[in-house]
């Protein structure tokens, strides 16, 4: 399953953050603002409890959240998102899976992980901006499965049919939200017209 988030106020930020003139300042505001939007949405489902509040009037039934939230940020692009969706959720806990794509081959490659107990058990919510091949992804869901999880959530900001449908055939079970469904990948596997390398333009560091 999978979500495009087409609200205008998100689809008015994201013409921004993909503008080639927007600095990293601007680009990290952005990701924050749009993050924030976009799990707004993708959180619709998680677990809550019925409580009684007593308000100065009455007795009020009231729902809060039934969940341990665990944010899990690929590094490094989706350190980006953190921010964003720690403002909606501010006691989640944060695990990091640290994934980079391999210039050449375009695969994965692992190199950090560090988890919280609540992994298992808990709702993970795994932040990257960039959903390409999907091969990172698929890379972080493995591993949080391997670590116990079984409810697991992906949050983008943009993605392509061919990482949604590699993702959704090895995991049909985890939900995608994104802001954009984009055309393609191109030779070198970006998003086409997507917004460049993710990670060089929230640091400002440069290939
Ligand atoms: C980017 C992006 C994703 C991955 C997406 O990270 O943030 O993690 O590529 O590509 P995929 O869907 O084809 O796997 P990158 O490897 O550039 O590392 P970085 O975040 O450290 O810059
Ligand atoms: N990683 C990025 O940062 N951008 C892309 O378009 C693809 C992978």
């Amino acid at each position: 399953m999978h979500e495009l988030i087409d609200h205008p106020c998100v689809q008015h930020k994201l013409a921004i953050i993909r503008d080639v003139d927007t600095g990293h300042k601007k680009f990290r505001e952005l990701a924050t603002e749009i993050t924030k939007f976009i799990c707004y949405e993708a959180l619709k489902n998680i677990a809550v409890k019925r409580v009684t509040v007593q308000t100065p009037v009455a007795v009020a039934s009231c729902k809060k959240i039934d969940t341990d939230l665990v944010v899990v940020p690929i590094l490094r692009a989706g350190v980006g998102m953190l921010e964003g969706i720690l403002e909606l959720v501010p006691t989640a806990r944060v695990g990091f899976v640290g994934l980079y794509r391999d210039e050449v081959t375009k695969q994965p490659v692992s190199y950090y992980q560090r988890l919280p107990a609540e992994t298992r058990g808990g709702t993970c919510i795994i932040v990257d901006p960039m959903l390409a091949t999907g091969g990172s992804t698929v890379a972080a869901i493995d591993l949080l499965k391997a670590s116990g999880a079984s409810k697991i959530v992906v949050v983008c900001i943009v993605t392509c049919p061919e990482g949604l449908q590699r993702v959704e055939e090895k995991h049909p079970d985890v939900p995608i939200y994104a802001a954009a469904i984009d055309d393609h990948l191109n030779e070198n596997k970006y998003i086409v017209p997507g917004l460049g390398d993710a990670g060089d333009r929230l640091f400002g560091t440069s290939h």
